[in-house]
């Protein structure tokens, strides 16, 4: 699918789309979100500076206000060994929302590729998710052996993609902040 229309809609959040992102992801997810163990990697973190993106509405007319369709945020994470010895960086991407009235249509592909592009860019080692596999290959994440998250997670959601400029080895140990 060509999703350079829609890359030109997208921009990196600003402190002023803040508010609006924020209300997109809870009308996508509802408050379940905060229990999740993904959120145990956000709270008290912040997301990598320039690495949120957010799709901007398409608007005819001036009687709209300008809305979000779509945001995606990626967040500092570390992998580290049984003595809590960090032994890598990876960002975490989540949550990927796209507001229900606007699904299907490719702004998630878009969002998720803007977001892959920049991170490698900035010499992110990898991307790593909790999402529907199905979904998530087709944009080259794989089932992440050997990575444990800090509570219950369905490890056949845990998905993993490596910037094609890292030559080390897949990372191993348990992922924190
Ligand atoms: C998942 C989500 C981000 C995808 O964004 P989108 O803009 O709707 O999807 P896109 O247009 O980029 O992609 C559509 C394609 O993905 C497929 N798809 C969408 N959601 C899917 C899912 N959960 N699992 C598998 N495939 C999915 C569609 O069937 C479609 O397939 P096709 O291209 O072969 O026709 C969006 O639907 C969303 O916000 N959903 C609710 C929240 C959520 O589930 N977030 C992600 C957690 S895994």
């Amino acid at each position: 699918m060509d999703t350079y229309p829609f890359e030109r809609l997208i921009t990196v959040e600003g402190a002023a789309d803040r508010d609006a992102a924020e209300a997109l992801v809870n009308r996508v997810f509802g408050p379940g979100r905060y229990i999740k163990t993904a959120e145990r990697l956000r709270e008290n973190n912040a997301p990598i500076d320039g690495l949120s993106f957010v799709m901007r509405q398409i608007t005819r007319g001036k009687a709209r206000e300008q809305g979000l369709t779509g945001s995606v945020r990626l967040w500092p994470i570390k992998v580290y060994d049984p003595e809590h010895e960090p032994l890598g960086e990876l960002a975490f991407l989540g949550p990927i929302a796209v507001d229900p009235d606007h699904q299907n249509h490719g702004i998630g592909r878009a969002l998720i590729e803007v977001a892959i592009r920049a991170a490698f860019a900035r010499g992110v080692t990898g991307i790593l998710l909790v999402g529907t596999p199905a979904y998530f290959e087709k944009f080259g994440f794989v089932r992440a052996e050997g990575l444990t998250l800090p509570g219950p997670v369905d490890y056949r959601r845990l998905m993993i993609r490596y910037n094609d400029a890292y030559t080390g080895e897949p990372l191993t140990g348990a992922v924190d902040k």
